[in-house]
């Protein structure tokens, strides 16, 4: 597929909430895209978009949308389980895919996207803004420079709460439409930027439970994780936490490099500590040079631009798309088999490769057998 050229010309399909967000950062990058098209099955509510953000095309069918449109880049901001189905729309009409997360409900879906990627030349990319602040990028050069030393022990913790209210959303707290709780839906944020910064993982032990909603789906879950590098991590998944926080800790051998903030970083929410002896470090760490910048989508769709400029691959691409799902399904895996997963472990046709479920949620099974 030839590398698009500026300006990009850009659609949104699914035009609600994380949408405006989306808008709000090409509005921001218009010197550099123009957002031509949206598309959302409530027309409507496209509508009242298109005109809040000076949209020329409105359609009510994505179809419409890619069939009559020439695009560079579809941002689809739809709920997860419409992901895999339009990225597939999108790539066969030959346009990139900005896909929110999850990218896919299942790893089998996942790989399906990978095929149909082959197929057309076309990408699909999917939206994991943190790992695009200006320090989690500085922290990834420094680790793979080798300046902080081997990394040896890291914690992840995504601990936020959500009401009642909040899952009365049709397609919220369904496997079937979420592909998950908070594994899959908030804190695969969190154990992404782990993961970019870590590398491959290798061994899960998880549990997984429903502790406080009435969501099919579980509302918090705990790993235990080995990475191939032998780090050893923990990473909590929570909806039920009142006080809410956002943690990311990383001890290498020569500093300590933590993060704490809520659902978007500044260069004031991390902290840079030098081991003993290794107090030089700290000027490796200074600040970028927008400390005001908060990780949102627009670096992230400000990465992809700069990527097509220079005729690099954007990211985050399908192969680490598939890692950081892998490592929600291994997640589920173990908590429900009660067994550590391996990396790899899960083959094509393996239960919890056709769904995050894996057909083995203790809770749904009771429920059941009382029906
Ligand atoms: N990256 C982030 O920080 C972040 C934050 C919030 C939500 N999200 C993700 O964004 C996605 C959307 O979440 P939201 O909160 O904006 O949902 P939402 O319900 O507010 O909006 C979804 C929109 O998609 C439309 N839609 C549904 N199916 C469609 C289809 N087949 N074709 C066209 N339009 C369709 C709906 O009518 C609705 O307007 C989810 O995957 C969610 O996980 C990401």
């Amino acid at each position: 597929m030839p590398v698009p050229r500026p300006p990009y010309r850009v659609a949104i399909i699914g035009t609600g909430g994380i949408a405006h967000a989306h808008a709000e950062a090409l509005t921001q990058l218009s010197a550099r895209a123009q957002l031509v098209a949206v598309a959302d099955v409530d027309h409507t509510r496209a509508a009242e978009f298109a005109g809040r953000f000076s949209v020329p095309h409105v359609f009510g069918d994505p179809k419409d949308l890619l069939e009559s449109q020439e695009l560079d880049l579809v941002h689809i901001c739809t709920p997860p389980q419409t992901h895999a189905p339009l990225a597939c729309l999108a790539m066969r009409a030959g346009v990139t895919a900005l896909v929110e997360k999850p990218t896919a409900l299942s790893l089998r879906q996942l790989d399906e996207l990978t095929a149909v990627q082959e197929q057309t030349g076309s990408r699909v990319l999917t939206v994991f803004q943190h790992r695009y602040g200006a320090a989690a990028v500085r922290l990834r050069r420094l680790v793979e420079a080798g300046a902080l030393g081997r990394p040896l022990v890291a914690t992840c913790e995504t601990l936020w709460y959500r009401s009642d209210d909040y899952f009365e959303v049709p397609w919220r707290g369904r496997w079937d439409v979420e592909g998950g709780g908070p594994t899959m839906g908030h804190g695969i944020h969190q154990f992404d930027l782990m993961l970019s910064v870590l590398g491959p993982w290798s061994l899960i032990t998880a549990l997984a439970d429903r502790r406080a909603r009435s969501t099919d789906t579980e509302d918090v879950s705990v790993a235990a994780v080995r990475f191939g590098s032998g780090v050893l991590a923990t990473v909590v998944n929570s909806l039920v936490s009142p006080r809410e926080t956002s943690r990311l800790r990383f001890d290498f051998e020569y500093a300590t490099v933590d993060l704490e903030h809520l659902y978007g970083y500044r260069e004031e929410h991390w902290r840079f500590t030098p081991a003993p002896g290794h107090e030089g470090l700290a000027a490796l760490w200074a600040g970028g040079d927008e400390p005001d910048v908060t990780s949102g989508h627009r670096l992230q769709i400000e990465a992809v631009f700069d990527a097509w400029d220079t005729g690099e691959e954007p990211g985050v691409s399908l192969l680490e798309a598939r890692r950081t799902l892998e490592f929600a399904a291994a997640t589920y895996a173990s908590a429900f088999r009660g067994v550590p997963i391996a990396a790899g472990e899960l083959t094509d046709d393996d239960p919890f490769t056709l769904s995050m479920d894996g057909g083995a949620v203790p809770w749904q099974r009771v429920k059941e057998a009382l029906v």
